[in-house]
């Protein structure tokens, strides 16, 4: 059962100008002043960023560089269990400083001759339409936070562990690279908002908590799984479906809460066939009917 949610905390701006990123009450730093006071300074730097400006250098402290380095040697070993060939291929040409927390800025220039990736800074959630739209010019909205040093192996949000970890590896391989810039051209096609939703629902079930066969043996390409301890450990264990646009892009899930099924393609081809078919054809035109042809069934 998987216990890592992707829910980004609310962030708000106070007539007086301060930034408050509201953590829910079960959250690891609720009753924590020190966390608190660091996630609202972190999410005021991306919040005051430009487009064109460098992205915020922050200065993490011993205990974040902790967590990160705790992060990265245990994803380490699961990694090369569990993870699709590309992804591992990755891991090695990006070559992420295993030693502290890299800046956004550094993660681009890491990216840039794979793919040509950029990351900027994103203060908690991004609105679909922005942050999918964003994929198709290769750019990828990122929060910057470090997760509670009390749980470094557990997070109830997407923190920079999930998106450069998770996400950044992936961003570098051909294939999934390339499955997030044909997600964001087939965002920017989609005007009506179920479509979006859609989309999006498919991109979660494939792109952050996707399985597949390879080798023989059930491997992970979702962000999700990837850049999680406690997921990586257990997704073979969870129920598996195949592939299927129409139930994952309907599906009722629920973020906050542990995945209860997965979508097993048997190959990187099919994904790419299926999900990345449907990235390059869907208009709000097919989605509908494609949700009508269901309705009737
Ligand atoms: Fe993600």
């Amino acid at each position: 059962m998987f216990e890592e949610a992707q829910l980004y905390s609310p962030v708000t701006t106070g007539d007086g100008g301060e930034v408050t990123v509201h953590l829910h009450d079960g959250h690891p730093g609720a009753a924590d002043p020190g966390y608190r006071r660091r996630r609202n300074e972190i999410a005021a730097a991306a919040l005051a960023w430009r487009p064109g400006q460098p992205a915020p250098a922050i200065d993490y402290r011993e205990d974040e560089q902790g967590v990160w380095r705790t992060v990265c040697r245990e994803l380490r070993t699961l990694h090369e269990r569990h993870a699709v060939d590309e992804f591992r291929a990755a891991l090695e040409q990006v070559a992420l400083p295993a030693g502290g927390v890299p800046g956004l800025d550094d993660v681009s220039e890491r990216l840039a001759p794979l793919g040509g990736w950029r990351y900027v800074p994103a203060a908690g959630l991004v609105d679909l339409r922005t942050f999918y739209g964003a994929l198709a010019d290769r750019t990828f909205h990122s929060t910057q936070y470090v997760r509670h040093p009390a749980m470094a192996l557990y997070t109830p949000e997407p923190d920079i562990v999930h998106e450069v970890i998770g996400h950044g590896h992936l961003l570098a391989t051909p294939t999934f690279g390339e499955l997030h810039r044909r997600a964001g051209v087939a965002a920017r096609r989609l005007a009506r908002e179920e479509s979006l939703r859609f989309l999006s629902r498919v991109f979660w079930f494939t792109l952050e908590f996707g399985v597949v066969v390879e080798a023989g043996a059930l491997r992970a390409y979702g962000a999700g799984i990837l850049s999680s301890y406690g997921e990586l450990g257990e997704f073979r264990a969870m129920a598996l479906r195949p592939l299927d646009l129409l139930e994952m892009g309907t599906a009722e899930y629920d973020i906050t809460r542990y995945q209860p099924v997965l979508y097993r393609a048997e190959s990187v081809a099919e994904i790419e066939a299926v999900v990345g078919g449907f990235f390059d054809t869907c208009t709000d035109a097919s989605i509908e009917e494609l949700c009508r042809e269901h309705a009737v069934a």
